[in-house]
């Protein structure tokens, strides 16, 4: 399986001048944790990193600290998500027939996650890793900033990575969202709005996202407790 690696953000939300995947999570850049992930996953065999070029000597530093030099390819990501995704895509090689996403501020997601969304890919067209939301949502109307509507909480699923597809169907939508200029924040959005189904594979409730450095502290104290496990 081939498995692209969104990188090429900053780390605006995190309040660091700094790529926020450089930034120290117990010892390592938060990116070698989800490369170690993805590199004990069976399934993977084949990683491009979409990164930006001020980036590129320590990424390079990265992978080469975990013996991925094989496996990994770097590709120049876009100003944003969307764009950066678009920019992978294009730079698979023409072998690859599915594709697995991976946020790298993912950090967390277990080898097993990306194997299982790697077994599901095989019977559909898109899925995504997610798992059932535990608060209440409320849409709230941004100017007014009043309640518009609350969504039964039953229906909804909170979206992480992986999230798998066709990378021929992919492509065609990410090009229909450039015509139409659609602005997405996951791939899914893509496939959904040009009536592609995604499937829901069950996601990791540690599986978080690091955006904010409360979330740095809540993924040092996962992995410390993962470290004492048996
Ligand atoms: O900003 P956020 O955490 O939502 O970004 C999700 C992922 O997308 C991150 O791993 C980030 O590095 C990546 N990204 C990207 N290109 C951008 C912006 C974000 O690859 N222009």
């Amino acid at each position: 399986m081939h498995l692209l690696i969104p990188a090429a953000g900053s780390g605006r939300r995190m309040g660091s001048e700094r790529n926020k995947l450089l930034l120290p999570l117990l010892g390592q850049p938060v990116l070698a944790w989800t490369l170690q992930a993805a590199k004990q996953a069976e399934s993977i065999e084949w990683i491009g990193i979409i990164g930006q070029p001020c980036d590129w000597q320590n990424f390079k530093a990265i992978v080469a600290q975990l013996g991925l030099e094989d496996t990994v390819q770097f590709i120049q990501g876009g100003a944003t998500r969307q764009e950066s995704v678009y920019c992978g895509l294009k730079g698979l090689p023409t072998t690859a027939d599915r594709v697995l996403i991976h946020d790298g501020a993912r950090c967390l997601a277990t080898p097993d996650l990306f194997d299982h969304c790697a077994e599901a890919l095989r019977d559909c067209l898109g899925l995504i890793a997610a798992i059932p939301v535990k608060d209440t949502i409320k849409v709230v109307d941004a100017p007014t900033q009043l309640i518009t509507a609350t969504p039964d909480r039953s229906n909804l699923w909170a979206a992480q990575t992986p999230q798998g597809f066709v990378v021929q169907d992919l492509l065609q939508c990410h090009e229909q969202g450039i015509r139409q200029g659609w602005e997405v924040t996951d791939d899914a959005a893509l496939f959904e709005q040009c009536g592609l189904p995604v499937k829901i594979v069950l996601g990791e409730e540690t599986n978080l996202k690091v955006t904010t450095p409360v979330d740095l502290a809540i993924a040092e104290f996962i992995l410390k407790q993962r470290s004492m496990l048996p």
